[in-house]
């Protein structure tokens, strides 16, 4: 039978600065009652002038590693779509400033789906033994390329970062992640996009207009593609479980919405109280988000072990992914 990747360790962090509904109203033409009522958000996290998304990567990756009790791992693999510099990639220095020079570390791209792409991509690595640890982080500094005088997106989006320490070991044991779905449609690739800033704008030798330089989203088509795909996913890693629907404990989702957590819940006829969120606190943290939103239900008491959890992601791409584990024996820290 081949190995699986069994988690091991869990850690998160979020950078101390705090912006509240009532802060971005004072800017922009929003409310704290817009931002409530329609995202389920009171208030989000921003890095400091002069921070990066490694700084996050490496508070959180730091905190896995002593979840797990170890002090290194044969991997890193940072899922982010917010990278320190254009090239190369952030996990490399990640890695180093881990103490972990010399190990295989590369970044992963995916937007809000990145963190499941990158277990994935890990689980895949050890179970052909390219290594036998995997320190797999998702991080995003989407504050940082946000049009301040976007409503809508500076009201959603928040930084942070989350990691997990996987190591090793069989599929039946306890955190091992199994029943992996991962999917894509590039045809909808301007829903979620940054239009400027790549190959294709910078072929023409000509600078980009500014406007173009920041993140875009459509939200009412994201919102139904979201509901959508979380929900079929959710379905095909049950179906890989042999599990049902109804026997899962809890669902850890990407946080774009807490109307979108409610109307996954709706479609697949489970309680939201089975929904983990913390969305309020942090708004949604894009790769970030569902390890954030792990760590959070751990440290609250409300992952139990042997419990059943199913963990999915959508995004830019647009991507899509889940999997799934009976929750392991975890240290919080
Ligand atoms: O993480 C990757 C995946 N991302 C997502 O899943 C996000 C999915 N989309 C959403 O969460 C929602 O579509 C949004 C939160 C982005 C928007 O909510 P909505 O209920 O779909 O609102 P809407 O876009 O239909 O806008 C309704 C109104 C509009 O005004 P009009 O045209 O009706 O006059 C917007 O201009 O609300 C307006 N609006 C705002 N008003 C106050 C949009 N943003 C704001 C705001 N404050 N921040």
């Amino acid at each position: 039978m081949s190995r699986a990747a069994v988690v091991a360790g869990l850690g998160s962090w979020v950078p101390p600065t705090v912006v509240s509904n009532a802060e971005l109203a004072a800017q922009l033409d929003t409310s704290d009652e817009w931002i409530r009522t329609r995202t389920g958000i009171r208030q989000r996290h921003v890095i400091e002038p002069g921070s990066a998304t490694g700084d996050l990567a490496v508070a959180a990756g730091r905190r896995a590693l002593a979840s797990a009790g170890v002090d290194g791992a044969d991997l890193v693999v940072l899922a982010t779509s917010t990278p320190d510099q254009p090239c190369p990639a952030t996990a490399p220095e990640v890695a180093s400033r881990l103490g972990l020079t010399g190990v295989g570390a590369f970044d992963v791209a995916a937007v809000c789906t990145g963190f499941v792409y990158a277990l994935a991509t890990a689980a895949g690595l050890l179970a052909t033994g390219v290594g036998d640890s995997a320190l797999v982080i998702g991080a995003d500094t989407f504050s940082t390329i946000l049009d301040p005088a976007d409503r809508t997106t500076r009201a959603i989006f928040g930084d942070g970062a989350g990691a997990v320490l996987l190591r090793a070991g069989e599929p039946g044991e306890l955190g091992a992640l199994n029943g992996f779905v991962l999917g894509s449609d590039g045809t909808r690739r301007e829903l979620i996009e940054v239009p400027a800033g790549g190959s294709r704008q910078r072929s023409t030798g000509r600078p980009a207009d500014p406007a173009d330089t920041y993140f875009a989203m459509q939200g009412k088509p994201v919102f139904a593609e979201a509901v959508a795909m979380m929900a079929s996913s959710i379905r095909t890693t049950t179906e890989r479980m042999g599990w049902s629907v109804a026997q899962i404990d809890h669902f850890v989702l990407h946080q774009a919405n807490a109307r979108i957590l409610a109307a996954v819940a709706q479609r697949l006829e489970v309680p939201l109280e089975r929904f983990v969120s913390n969305i309020e606190r942090v708004g949604n943290t894009v790769a970030a988000s569902i390890p954030l939103a792990m760590a959070d239900a751990a440290r609250e008491g409300r992952l139990g072990a042997g419990q059943r959890v199913v963990l999915a992601g959508f995004g830019g791409g647009l991507t899509w992914g889940s999997t799934a584990l009976t929750w392991p024996d975890l240290k919080t820290v």
